[in-house]
């Protein structure tokens, strides 16, 4: 299979290093969770739709806490490691675009659906070589209607997307430990605030090809005029994070 075309196998392997073994997010999610918990967000009944489940982080901490957690990804690559991880899960995990959720689940299904780790802007985008941004945003657009319908009225919406302080970050290089070997593991991004691009490029080995990921921006002003008609309120959540902004949508 040809790089960077999707159902790459390579991004998600380079995404499953990045997230455990360098941004390590692992420890983030419980807090959240406690936070949403505490504040009558997410209750121990809820039907969760865990809608970019990637390789489990987020998701095999809900089906351990024993929530109705409904797993799905849009990348059959990712849903295949997820497969291969062994979890319990409570219902077979799906591999749908977000853009298409509404057509495979009824209207008002869920009580909650996370969208985590920075997962929206790529609705149009992830894994793709060259991606026409323009459509990019549409299908991001398209993303939001589709989950909106799918939620209980005066159900939940958690998403992240990038801070809009955010410029960029890197080169950035670590030695990794893969497979018992060590392996040189390198990532950069940039955040192009005026022609609203995100660039994230990750490397694997000194001489390996370059996944070169680009993405819509989109500002907070942005996001609350594309949600805003679908959702009775939006909340910018504070989740100490460097890198995104949290947000909390209620439909
Ligand atoms: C940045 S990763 C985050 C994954 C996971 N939430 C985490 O934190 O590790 C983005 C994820 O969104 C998924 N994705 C991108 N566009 C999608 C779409 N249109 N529909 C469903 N999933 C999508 C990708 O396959 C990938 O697993």
């Amino acid at each position: 299979m040809a790089f960077m075309e999707e159902g790459d196998r390579e991004i998600v392997l380079m995404w499953e290093l990045l997230e455990t073994k360098i941004m390590k997010r692992g420890g983030f999610y419980p807090r959240l969770l406690y936070y949403l918990a505490e504040n009558g967000y997410l209750k121990k009944d809820y039907r969760v739709l865990c809608a970019t489940t990637g390789h489990g982080t987020l998701y095999s901490i809900l089906l351990k806490r024993g929530y109705d957690v409904y797993g799905n990804d849009g990348s059959a690559e990712m849903i295949k490691l997820l497969e291969g991880k062994g979890y319990k899960h409570k219902h077979k995990p799906t591999n749908l675009k977000w853009q298409e959720l509404a057509n495979h689940y009824q209207e008002k299904f869920f009580d909650f659906i996370f969208t985590e780790g920075n997962s929206l802007i790529y609705a149009g985008s992830w894994g793709r070589r060259n991606p026409d941004l323009a459509k990019a945003r549409e299908e991001i657009n398209k993303s939001i209607l589709s989950k909106s319908k799918i939620l209980k009225t005066k159900g939940f919406w958690y998403l992240e997307i990038p801070k809009e302080s955010e410029k960029g970050d890197g080169p950035v290089s670590k030695e990794l430990i893969v497979g018992g070997k060590s392996v040189t593991f390198s990532y950069s991004f940039l955040n192009d605030w005026k022609r609203r691009i995100r660039t994230f490029v990750m490397k694997f080995g000194l001489d390996g090809e370059e996944v070169v990921q680009k993405s819509p921006l989109m500002t907070d002003k942005e996001f609350r005029e594309v949600a805003s008609p679908y959702f009775s309120s939006i909340k910018k959540l504070d989740i100490n994070d460097p890198h995104y902004q949290g947000y909390l949508l209620r439909k």
